[in-house]
C-alpha cells in the first residue's frame, strides 16, 4: 500500500509520525506524495487555535484522492482524534481509523487489517496505564544522525490553560531500561545526537516510582560514543537542582534548554496553576547559568490569559529582559473545551492580546538577534542536517546545528557529504534567525 502522513503538533506528535513510517514500512508498505496514496493518516494537535476545522480542511481536501481511488482511506490520530473520536466518522465517509495517543501502538496493525477489510472501520481511544509498549523496528538502511527518543507519554499537571493532559491522559513513564537499550541502539547505529521527548520530562519516574529524570539523564549521557544529548520539555516547578548541576558535569548534555515560562506575573502564574512565581523562574535562570555559562534557554509565553491586566503584561515584558532568552515562543491565549482557564473571567479582548503580542515581540526580537551577534568570531561544533536550502547549485554550502541549537549555514570546499557528520566551524556573521560561517575541519 502506498500511504501519505500528514503531521501537526509537537515533536511528539512528529516522533509517533516518524515511527508509523517505519512501522508501516517494515510491512512493505510505501510512503508516497499525496496525489499517489492510497492510505492518507492525519496526526492531528488541539492545543491551540481552531484545531478541529484545520484538521476538517485537510481532511475534505483528502477526500478528491477518493474519485480516483474509491479504496483509499484515511485514519486520524493526535489530539484532535482523541478530544472528537467516532464523530469523524459520521462527518467523513473516508476515515476508516481514529486512534489517540496511547493507540498509536497498534495503528500500524489496524492499518494493515483496514487494507484486507474495506467495509471495517477501527477506534483506538482508550487511555491504558502504562507506557503502550512499541516495537522499535529500525530499518537495516543507514539512519539520520538525529533521532527522538520517547521517555514518557501524558501529563499530570492540569495547568489551567491546557488542553493536553486530557488527549494525552495521565503522565506514564516508559521503563528506564527501554530507554537505554533504544538509546544505546541507536548510538550503535551511528547515531550522534539524542532528544530525550515528554510533555514534561522532569517528573520522569514520579508515576512508576522508578529513578528519576536526573538518574536517567546522566546514564543517556553516558551511553558510550553519543556526542549530543537534550531534552524537551521542562516544567520549571519539577527542574530539580541535579538536572541543573548535568549541565556542569555532562560534557555531552548540550548548552541549551526550553524552559516554558507562560508568564512573568506572579498572580497569573497562580491562576494558571503553574505553581511557581517570576522570583523563582529567575532563580532557575540564575542556576542554569552558573553551572553552564553559554547556556541558551528558550521560553513558551502566553499573552492574554483570562483577567491579565497590563500590569501583568508589563511584568512579563520585565522578566523576558531580564532571564535573556536566546528565543521566545509567543501564543494569544485561546479557551479550549472543558480547560479549567475556559471558566476564568474577565476574558481579554483579541485585539489586546494581538497588541500584547507584538508589543512582547520587540524584546523578544532583540534579545534572540544580540544572541547571535554573539555568536560572530566564535567556533562552534555543528552537526550537519543536510545542504543548505538557500544555497546555488553550484555553492557548497550545508546547514546544521550548533550545540545550542542554533541554525547554522556553512560553506565548504570539500570534496565530501557532510550529511550527519560533526564539524567544526568558524562564525563569520550572524542572520536574523541563523549563523553563517566556514568549516574548518570535518570531525567523524
Ligand atoms: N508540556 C509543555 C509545557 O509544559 O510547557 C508544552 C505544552 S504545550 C504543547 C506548548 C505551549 O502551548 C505551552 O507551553 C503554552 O505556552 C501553549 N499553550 C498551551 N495551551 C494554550 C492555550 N490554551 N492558549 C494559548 N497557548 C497555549
Ligand atoms: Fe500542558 Fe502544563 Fe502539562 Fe505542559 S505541564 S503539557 S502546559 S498541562
Ligand atoms: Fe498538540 Fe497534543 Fe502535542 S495537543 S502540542 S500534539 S501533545
Amino acid at each position: 500500500m502506498r500511504y501519505h502522513i500528514v503531521t501537526f503538533g509537537c515533536q511528539m506528535n512528529a516522533a509517533d509520525s516518524d515511527w508509523l513510517s517505519r512501522r508501516l514500512d517494515s510491512f512493505g508498505w510505501e510512503k508516497s506524495p499525496e496525489r499517489d496514496a492510497e492510505v492518507f493518516i492525519v496526526n492531528t494537535c488541539s492545543v491551540r487555535d481552531k484545531p478541529e476545522q484545520k484538521v476538517y480542511s485537510v481532511l475534505g481536501r483528502l477526500a478528491e484522492h477518493r474519485r480516483a481511488n474509491p479504496r483509499a482511506f484515511a485514519a486520524v490520530g493526535g489530539c484532535v482524534a482523541q478530544q472528537i473520536g467516532a464523530g469523524f466518522f459520521k462527518r467523513f465517509p473516508m476515515v476508516r481509523l481514529v486512534f489517540g495517543a496511547d493507540g498509536v501502538a497498534q495503528a500500524p496493525e489496524a492499518l494493515a487489517r483496514l487494507a484486507a477489510e474495506p467495509g471495517l472501520r477501527l477506534s483506538l481511544l482508550d487511555f491504558i496505564e502504562h507506557y503502550p509498549q512499541r516495537e522499535r523496528s529500525y530499518p537495516d538502511a543507514p539512519l539520520p544522525a538525529q533521532a527522538y527518543v520517547s521517555i514518557m507519554q501524558g501529563c499530570d499537571n492540569f495547568c489551567a490553560y491546557c488542553i493536553v493532559p486530557y488527549v494525552r491522559g495521565r503522565q506514564k513513564s516508559r521503563p528506564a531500561g527501554d530507554v537505554l537499550a533504544e538509546c544505546r541502539e541507536l548510538t550503535g547505529r551511528g547515531v550522534k545526537e539524542i532528544t530525550l521527548l515528554g510533555q514534561n520530562v522532569n517528573s520522569y519516574g514520579q508515576d512508576r516510582g522508578s529513578v528519576s529524570f536526573a538518574a536517567l539523564l546522566r546514564e543517556v549521557c553516558a551511553v558510550p560514543g553519543l556526542a549530543r544529548v537534550r531534552f524537551v520539555t521542562s516544567h520549571p516547578k519539577d527542574l530539580a537542582d541535579e538536572v541543573i548541576a548535568a549541565f556542569g558535569e555532562c560534557q555531552n548534555l548540550c548548552p541549551s534548554l526550553h524552559l516554558p515560562m507562560q508568564s512573568g506575573s506572579d498572580a497569573v502564574l497562580r491562576r494558571m496553576g503553574r505553581k511557581y512565581t517570576a522570583r523563582d523562574y529567575l532563580g532557575l535562570v540564575d542556576k542554569l547559568r552558573r553551572a553552564r555559562a553559554d547556556i541558551a534557554l528558550s521560553t513558551d509565553v502566553i499573552v492574554g490569559f483570562p483577567g491579565e491586566s497590563e500590569e501583568d503584561f508589563l511584568q512579563t515584558l520585565d522578566v523576558v529582559r531580564q532571564a535573556g532568552f536566546d528565543s521566545a515562543f509567543s501564543f494569544m491565549y485561546c479557551d479550549r473545551p472543558g480547560v479549567a482557564a475556559a471558566k476564568l473571567t474577565p476574558k481579554v479582548p483579541e485585539e489586546v492580546k494581538a497588541e500584547r503580542l507584538a508589543r512582547l515581540h520587540e524584546p523578544v526580537e532583540a534579545l534572540a538577534e544580540a544572541s547571535l551577534a554573539a555568536r560572530v568570531g566564535r567556533r562552534c561544533r555543528v552537526l550537519i542536517e543536510g545542504p543548505s536550502k538557500r544555497a546555488a547549485a553550484d555553492e557548497a554550502s550545508w546547514r546544521g546545528r550548533d550545540e545550542a541549537g542554533r541554525t547554522v549555514n556553512l560553506d565548504y570546499e570539500g570534496p565530501l557529504d557532510l550529511t550527519g557528520k560533526l564539524v567544526s566551524a568558524l562564525v563569520r556573521e550572524a542572520k536574523r534567525h541563523s549563523l553563517r560561517g566556514s568549516v574548518e575541519e570535518v570531525h567523524d
